[in-house]
């Protein structure tokens, strides 16, 4: 049987917040300990989807690169690189979709809202869960850690597998999903929405870099009701419901536990202690992003030769697919 590779990838959004930390990179950091061929993408093609400016993605892939290392990811054990480093994922997209039908793509939830909020389409925009697709197929990945908004683009990917596979001949594995194990992390100002780098509101988000008293600040002002008692109940209490998801996940345990620990506490000074939590947990990870923030040749460095890597595992497989395909 063939060996587990595993493939994930994040945009260059700057500096991650608290939901990209819980839901993803922390099981990305474990992940390494597991599996012995692991591959972490920064997503650059993928960010130019929607409007962008060339300094502020610059300065986002650098900030990215030193936000994972700084969470754990080894670069000694992970090859960690920059997508548009390495050509074979724009060339097997374009393979790939040319086997891939217009409704299929239409029906994506993602490209439904984004294409909804900006009131046009571009190509790319429209086409890049086939980049997806191809991301993950070019190194012939049999696992992908994905959170559940996800779930529709892997299953994507799967079926351009199948596809490729039916015209071409058995090639492709199909790649399964390594579903995230923390719920996401909601909006401290708004609970009904995911945390995102995108939400306007001011106090709203936690990022890696923020300051000790940025992070109790935001906690303080968080969203929550009118009982003062702390339960989990996301149905009915979804403000206080999240910040025990989130203290939960912060110390690594249930939120019945984190509900136990509330005991005799009401809501104001719960939110001190989950802070308090989230403060110490990123402690580690934000001094390390500040300090690393500050050797961009070391970043620069790691990206090239994680790039080089890549380049050199997706070589025989793109030239595998070219002589599939008949070129
Ligand atoms: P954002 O929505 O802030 O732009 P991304 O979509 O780039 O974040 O997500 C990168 C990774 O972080 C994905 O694996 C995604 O599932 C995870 N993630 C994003 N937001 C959250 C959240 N609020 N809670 C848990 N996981 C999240
Ligand atoms: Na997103």
């Amino acid at each position: 049987a063939p060996l587990d590779r595993i493939f994930s990838g994040i945009q260059p959004t700057g500096i991650p917040h608290l939901g990209n930390y819980l839901g993803a990179l922390e099981s990305w950091v474990n992940l390494q300990d597991r599996h012995s061929s692991v591959l972490y993408s920064i997503m650059d093609l993928h960010s130019i989807t929607v409007p962008q400016d060339p300094t502020a993605l610059r300065h986002s892939i650098l900030d990215m690169t030193a936000s994972l290392l700084a969470c754990g990811i080894d670069p000694s054990r992970t090859v960690l690189f920059q997508q548009s480093h390495v050509p074979g994922h724009a060339t097997l997209s374009w393979i790939l979709g040319c086997r891939t039908s217009m409704p299929r793509l239409r029906h994506l939830p993602q490209w439904k809202m984004k294409s909804r909020q900006r009131n046009e389409g571009y190509v790319g925009l429209y086409t890049y869960p086939v980049l997806q697709a191809a991301d993950i197929l070019l190194y012939r990945s049999t696992h992908v850690p994905v959170g559940e908004d996800q779930v529709q683009h892997l299953k994507l990917a799967r079926d351009a597998a199948r596809i490729f596979n039916h015209h071409y001949g058995p090639f492709f594995p199909e790649p399964q999903a390594l579903l995230s194990p923390t719920s996401k992390v909601k909006s401290l100002r708004d609970p009904a929405v995911k945390m995102s780098k995108s939400d306007p509101q001011r106090l709203a988000t936690v990022l890696l870099t923020d300051s000790p008293e940025d992070v109790a600040l935001k906690f303080r002002k968080a969203v929550t009701d009118f009982a003062s008692e702390v339960t989990f109940d996301p149905e009915a209490r979804p403000g206080v419901s999240n910040l025990v998801a989130i203290h939960a996940a912060v110390l690594g345990g249930t939120v019945e536990q984190a509900v136990a620990q509330a005991r005799g506490l009401d809501t104001a000074q719960y939110k001190q202690v989950v802070a308090d939590a989230v403060i110490e947990r990123l402690r580690p990870v934000r001094d390390e992003i500040l300090r690393l923030r500050r050797e961009p040749g070391y970043l620069r460095s790691v990206l090239d030769e994680g790039s080089r890597r890549a380049r050199e595992l997706s070589a025989p497989v793109l030239r595998r697919v070219y002589q599939l395909v008949g070129f």
